[in-house]
């Protein structure tokens, strides 16, 4: 059985692009907004290339060691994901879910494109219920939280290393909101990127086939096209770089001119001098330690780690800790 659940998170858009774009030193637009249609499916490209060995090291894990992640996890469970995208690394968990009893997923996106993929790519499985929330993470989440049954437990996905795209201390502020959401007993099953060499970091983020670029660009093409500005696309390149600071990739559209540009639906126009950059994605590499560490500060305990060798990557099992 498919299902969904929706509600516009574009109303905000303008919003958002005018408070990014007009504040005071480096220019920045959300990076929640590289997902329309276009961008989805970028991204779905990007998760196949030979430089991002990210989305294959989850996968990995997953398809290894999903009857343990789910035997650690006993009773009725009910499956959530935040930002599942094409949710195609969930079905190792939702088959061992399953083989246990019928069993309800809950993918939670801001992307309509992203969730009919993922009810497609799902939709095979026997004994599983999907209902899609097209909603904000935390939004998505209260509501898995209110359908809940007695005796029921939440066992919530947040895979991809998405949470790289806090900034910190925003990784630990939205652990804890996540955790003050959900019961005791009830699970966490965290995706993170490690460190790695920076050169192959590069790479995984400024692919030599420019698809990350097309990715990152379609931001502003999204915005013409929402917003009825006049970006000249050709007049923007894409950047990938280490920030050593706070050890994340950066994606920034650098201007390749002095230019102006308007922004009807936003209502702004504004100036950008030649080299400046809008930063677009932040996504910190974590130390095995760190993810631990900021796990336990946000209120969860650290069950177990599995770590994938080929391309440093950890899954981490949180449980809910008992709150004092
Ligand atoms: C980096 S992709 C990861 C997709 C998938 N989980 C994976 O591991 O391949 C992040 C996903 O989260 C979704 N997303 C981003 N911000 C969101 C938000 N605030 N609320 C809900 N979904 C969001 C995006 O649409 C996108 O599909």
């Amino acid at each position: 059985m498919t299902n969904a659940v929706t509600a516009s998170t574009t109303g905000d858009f303008a919003v958002d692009v005018r408070a990014g774009l007009t504040k005071a030193g480096q220019k920045e637009l959300p990076s929640k907004y590289l997902y329309d249609t276009i961008g989805s499916k970028l991204f779905d490209v990007i998760a196949e290339l030979p430089q991002y060995g990210l989305t294959r090291a989850d996968e990995r894990l997953l398809k290894e060691h999903a009857r343990e992640i789910v035997r650690q996890t006993p009773g009725d469970v009910i499956l959530c994901e935040l930002g599942s995208g094409s949710g195609k690394k969930t079905r190792w968990i939702l088959e061992a879910l399953a083989r246990r009893r019928h069993t309800y997923y809950f993918p939670i996106e801001i992307s309509s494109a992203a969730l009919a993929v993922c009810r497609r790519e799902l939709a095979d499985l026997p004994a599983v219920g999907i209902v899609g929330l097209e909603r904000e993470y935390l939004d998505g989440l209260l509501e898995v939280a209110a359908r809940r049954q007695e005796g029921q437990r939440i066992l919530a996905l947040f895979l991809g290393s998405t949470i790289g795209n806090f900034s910190s201390p925003a990784d630990r502020t939205f652990l804890r909101d996540i955790r003050n959401i959900l019961q005791p007993g009830d699970a966490l099953l965290l995706g993170t990127d490690l460190e790695k060499p920076i050169p192959q970091l590069i790479e995984a983020y400024d692919d030599p086939l420019g698809v990350t670029a097309a990715f990152n660009l379609n931001l502003l093409a999204r915005i013409n096209r929402e917003l009825e500005a006049n970006f000249v696309l050709a007049q923007f390149e894409h950047v990938a770089r280490f920030n050593a600071e706070t050890r994340s990739i950066e994606m920034h559209l650098r201007a390749l001119r002095r230019q102006t540009v308007a922004i009807q639906g936003a209502d702004l126009a504004i100036t950008l001098e030649e080299g400046e950059t809008i930063w677009t994605e932040n996504s910190h590499k974590y130390s095995l330690e760190e993810v631990a560490g900021i796990a336990t500060h946000a209120g969860w305990v650290c069950r177990a780690q599995w770590i994938d060798r080929e391309w440093p990557f950890a899954e981490s099992l949180l449980t809910a800790a008992n709150v004092e």
